[in-house]
């Protein structure tokens, strides 16, 4: 057998992190075993800082492709009376300009993970942020319908891809014990683009300046893409390449330290014991991952959450909200506070865990839609049915919003994970499609209060779900995850 060996390649090249470069595996036909590692300590604690730096600055670079997600799928809403005045739309061809985004999503979503797992997550997040930026550019730019609708449906392919990239490539290249909150920056920056799009259209509105809305989003995609340019592919998916070289340097400048070696061996043994295919999938212990991942997916969805995002000064003004003006302006208070309470997930979930925060969330949740049911069933002021709106979008934030994307993007084998992901962001956009295109006529055939308790009573199913299945995850490395989906298997086969 021949055996690597880590050998000296220059020696004190000066700078702390250059001497880590410096370090690399070599063949050594001589060797039967790997030998020990004791590579001389450049500098730890400096090493350390500079890693944490830019674990730091690479989430928050890559956080830009969920602040895109979130920005893209609530401009339109702002843009949607000017556009249909400037184009001389119908209701049916406003209808159609306004969802051919979500068809894209589908789209991006179902073939994101192939590319991921294909090119890399780094290359592929920077191409998305190339279709951001152009796409965006070529909606705000559309002559008509036609333009319009092609632009937007390549904007949200984008969409449906950085909705699975963003969250796999911060979970592959985050340390197991800060990765909650580092993923969780992924919602956090989805929330922030709804609030930053409501502020735009807002500002734009007077103008009637529609073709900014748009093309704003050029911003925060150019920076996504010089960013992704600067910064390390996930060390993950390049030791699956079998580029050890550039996996553990990854592992160096994401502030691994010492532990860089340790961590890149544990992902090698979990690579050499999975089977590759979409087959994988199906195994038994696997099988289980896939379903709580989509299961989750469809669930974070259909418990009603972009009613309230995209529909809230419509739900409002059934309540019998004072004005229009007062109900646009309390849609932004609640999305406000979507943000607020995201933050404070991202402090929570790597002390509380996952499946507290899961449970707390759907249980806060179903009770906030019995409310908001009671009230429409009683009439009551539109302001209760606000406060109630705001509950139940803070139970959201803490739980089901940031974890569902979180643990979809840790609960897979690293050599399935971009597929795997594919599957679950697939059922979200379903599920969002569905739920989105239907709310309208629900509301018309059950009446407001039972429809908001038909989604509470799918709240209960989703804290049944998440006792029932969901494993926590808190503080373990992906493939100390991945070893407990493997265990169920072998308990199934034996
Ligand atoms: C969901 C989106 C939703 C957003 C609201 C995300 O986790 O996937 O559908 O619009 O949260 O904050």
């Amino acid at each position: 057998m021949i055996a690597s060996k880590y050998v000296r390649i220059r020696e004190n090249q000066g700078g702390t992190r250059g001497d880590v470069l410096c370090y690399a595996w070599r063949e050594d036909p001589l060797t039967e075993q790997r030998p020990a590692l004791n590579p001389p300590s450049p500098g730890p604690a400096s090493i350390r800082n500079a890693g944490r730096g830019t674990v730091i600055i690479t989430a928050a670079v890559a956080a830009l492709g969920g602040l895109l997600f979130g920005y893209d799928t609530s401009v339109i809403s702002g843009a949607m009376l000017f556009l249909r005045a400037d184009f001389h739309l119908s209701s049916t061809q406003l209808e159609f300009a306004v969802g051919i985004a979500l068809a894209g999503a589908l789209a991006g979503s179902a073939v994101a993970g192939y590319g991921t797992d294909r090119w890399g997550r780094r290359t592929v997040l920077l191409a998305t942020g190339i279709g951001f930026g152009l796409f965006s550019v070529f909606s705000g730019l559309s002559l008509g319908l036609v333009s319009f609708s092609i632009a937007r449906f390549f904007v949200g392919a984008c969409i449906g891809v950085a909705s699975l990239v963003t969250p796999l490539y911060l979970a592959e290249m985050s340390p197991a014990r800060i990765r909650g909150a580092l993923v969780s920056l992924n919602q956090l920056a989805i929330t922030v683009g709804i609030v930053v799009a409501y502020f735009v259209d807002y500002a734009l509105a007077a103008g009637r300046d529609w073709r900014w809305m748009f093309i704003t989003a050029v911003f925060p995609a150019i920076v996504l893409v010089i960013g992704m340019l600067v910064l390390p592919e996930s060390p993950r998916w390049l030791a699956r390449k079998g580029d050890r070289d550039r996996a553990l340097r990854g592992f160096y400048r994401l502030g691994r330290g010492d532990e860089a070696e340790a961590e890149l061996r544990e992902v090698e043994q979990a690579l050499q014991e999975e089977r590759e295919g979409f087959l994988a999938l199906f195994r038994p212990g696997f099988r289980m991952a896939v379903l709580v991942g989509v299961g989750l997916a469809i669930l974070q969805q259909i418990s009603g959450i972009n009613t309230i995002i995209y529909y809230s000064p419509e739900i409002l003004r059934i309540s019998g909200y004072p004005s229009a003006k007062a109900a646009i302006l309390a849609a932004a208070v609640i999305g406000v506070a979507n943000v607020l309470v995201t933050i404070l997930s991202i402090f929570l979930v790597d002390r509380l865990g996952r499946r507290f925060l899961l449970l707390f969330g759907t249980a806060g949740m179903t009770g906030a839609l019995a409310l908001i049911g009671y009230a429409f069933y009683r009439q009551a002021a539109g302001v209760v049915v606000f406060y109630e709106m705001i509950a139940y979008v803070v139970f959201f934030g803490i739980g089901l919003g940031p974890v569902m994307w979180l643990l979809i993007s840790e609960i897979y084998p690293t050599k399935i994970r971009g597929k795997a992901m594919s599957l679950a962001t697939l059922s979200v956009w379903g599920a969002n499609w569905l739920v989105a295109g239907t709310f309208l006529s629900l509301i018309h055939a059950a009446g407001p209060a039972g429809t908001f308790w038909i989604f509470g009573f799918i709240c209960i199913l989703a804290f049944a779900f998440c006792f029932a299945f969901v494993p926590e995850t808190k503080g373990k490395t992906l493939e100390a995850i991945e070893a407990h989906w493997r265990s169920f298997s072998h308990e199934n086969s034996s």
